[in-house]
């Protein structure tokens, strides 16, 4: 709740919502592990709010260890609950994909190597630095998603098909070995990231935390 109360008075100053403001606080509890369904969002009458909201909400996604460990803004991935340094040591290399005789495809495979504990899904290396999240505000995330030279020449469109489809993406709701996957479902944050853009693909203000 705390941090919907950061949106109104960060997204919502601008703005200088009247008293038909929308009631943040009839958006439901999101439960553990799952994202809140999209018709909770439409009680959120002011189109440009509604859409900050859907962005916070993918952002829980967004900032999950399972999708953060690979976007660090760094040389190197994290593991586990996040903030962890990867073991062994691994550096990006020229092209994300590690250095001779530390490639990411030495280790990682295709597929979750559940005895090994080595997690894999096809084509796996790291976000590009651009592309990094760690240690950014929702906003700024949501600011580099939609700008083109950052986020690999995307259109809005693209970058919904990505988050929708994406195998490295649907890696973090198929972890293995015990790691906690991404809250909710990838289809049912596919139409989070959808629905954000058909809003307008508003970004919330730089306080606003989910
Ligand atoms: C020498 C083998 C090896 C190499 C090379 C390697 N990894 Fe890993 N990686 C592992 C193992 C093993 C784990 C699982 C650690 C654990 O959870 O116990 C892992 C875990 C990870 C995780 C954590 C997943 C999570 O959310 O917990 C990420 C991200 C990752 N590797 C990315 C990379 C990237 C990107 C590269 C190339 C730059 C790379 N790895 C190179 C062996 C390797
Ligand atoms: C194994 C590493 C890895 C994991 C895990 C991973 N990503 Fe990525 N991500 C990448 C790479 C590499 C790219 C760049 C690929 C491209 O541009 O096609 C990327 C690009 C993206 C982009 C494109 C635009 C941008 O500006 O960042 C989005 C969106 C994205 N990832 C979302 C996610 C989400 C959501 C998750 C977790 C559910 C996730 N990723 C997990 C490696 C990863």
């Amino acid at each position: 709740m705390a941090s919907l109360l950061v949106l109104v008075s960060t997204g919502a100053c601008r703005r200088q919502p009247s008293s038909e403001s929308p009631r943040w606080e009839t958006l439901p509890q999101a439960e553990a592990g799952q994202l809140r369904p999209l018709d909770a969002f439409e009680r959120i009458e002011d189109r440009g709010l509604r859409s900050q909201a859907l962005f916070l909400e993918a952002s829980r996604v967004f900032f999950h260890p399972r999708c953060a460990n690979c976007h660090p803004d760094g040389d190197s991935p994290f593991q586990d609950s996040g903030g962890q340094p990867h073991s062994p040591p691994v550096t990006r290399g020229p092209e994300d994909r590690g250095v001779v005789g530390m490639e990411c495809a030495g280790c990682h495979q295709d597929h979750n190597l559940e005895l090994a504990r080595v997690p894999g899904a096809p084509n796996w290396h790291l976000a590009p630095r651009t592309m990094a999240w760690v240690g950014k505000t929702p906003r700024q995330v949501c600011e580099q998603l939609k700008d083109p030279a950052r986020n690999g020449g995307k259109t809005l469109a693209q970058l919904v098909e990505h988050n929708a489809h994406d195998e490295l993406v649907g890696w973090g709701w198929n972890p293995g070995a015990g790691r906690e996957p991404a809250p909710g479902t990838q289809a049912h944050f596919g139409r989070i990231v959808a629905a954000w853009v058909a809003t307008g693909a508003e970004c919330p203000g730089e306080e606003a935390r989910p």
